[in-house]
């Protein structure tokens, strides 16, 4: 036998399989029931940088101060500037490049949304997911204002805080740009 007739036996013999594994794929063991709208909702919590997702409601730096004395402080230090964990406040350049570089909120990320998706998202660790979201963005107003990228007073909600510029978002390369 030629070597390309073993080649075209062993494609049919692939086609032949795929074929008899097809209805195999679409034959559901009819386990479980099916996922709801709402049961995704509790889940589905991604924050896009251009907001899309943010929860309605409102916080300001002196509400986020209040939260942040009490459920952050322990680990992020005295006004975010260092304890045992993360400095969240800080003027330090972006120095080097890559992995190895010390990278803050402010020398580094990209998107003013990224920081209300993180927080609402993984923070107190180890109790994430207990914060409310008026509490987020109080947290997330604190943490810019202390940074000075927002005003003192500045309210942030759903509207205000995918206008706040991140001062390193022109060093990405932005790969959806429709979504900012
Ligand atoms: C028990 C300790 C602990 C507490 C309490 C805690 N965090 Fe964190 N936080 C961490 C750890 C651990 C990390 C991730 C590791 C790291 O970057 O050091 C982190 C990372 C972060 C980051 C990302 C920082 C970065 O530049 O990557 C933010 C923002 C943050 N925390 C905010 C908060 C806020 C706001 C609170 C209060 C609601 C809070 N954390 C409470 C331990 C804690």
């Amino acid at each position: 036998m030629s070597t390309s007739e073993i080649m075209s036996i062993s494609r049919i013999t692939l086609l032949a399989g795929l074929l008899v594994a097809a209805p195999a794929i679409a034959d559901s063991p009819g386990l479980g029931t099916k996922i709801t709208e709402a049961d995704v909702g509790a889940w589905s919590i991604t924050i896009l940088p251009d907001g899309t997702n943010l929860p309605p409601g409102s916080g300001t730096a002196a509400q986020g101060a209040k939260t942040y004395a009490e459920k952050c402080v322990a680990c992020h230090g005295e006004g975010g500037k260092g304890g045992p964990y993360a400095t969240l406040v800080s003027d330090a350049p972006l120095q080097g490049r890559g992995i190895e570089a010390p990278k803050t909120i402010k020398n580094f990320w990209a998107n003013a949304t990224t920081v209300y998706d993180y927080i609402r998202r993984a923070m107190p660790w180890p109790n994430p997911r207990t914060l409310s979201d008026e509490e987020v963005y109080g947290l997330v107003a604190y943490i810019l204002s202390e940074n000075k990228i927002i005003e003192k007073d500045a309210v942030m909600d759903a509207k205000t805080l995918p206008q706040v510029k991140m001062p390193n978002r022109d060093n990405f390369i932005v790969k959806f740009p429709d979504k900012i």
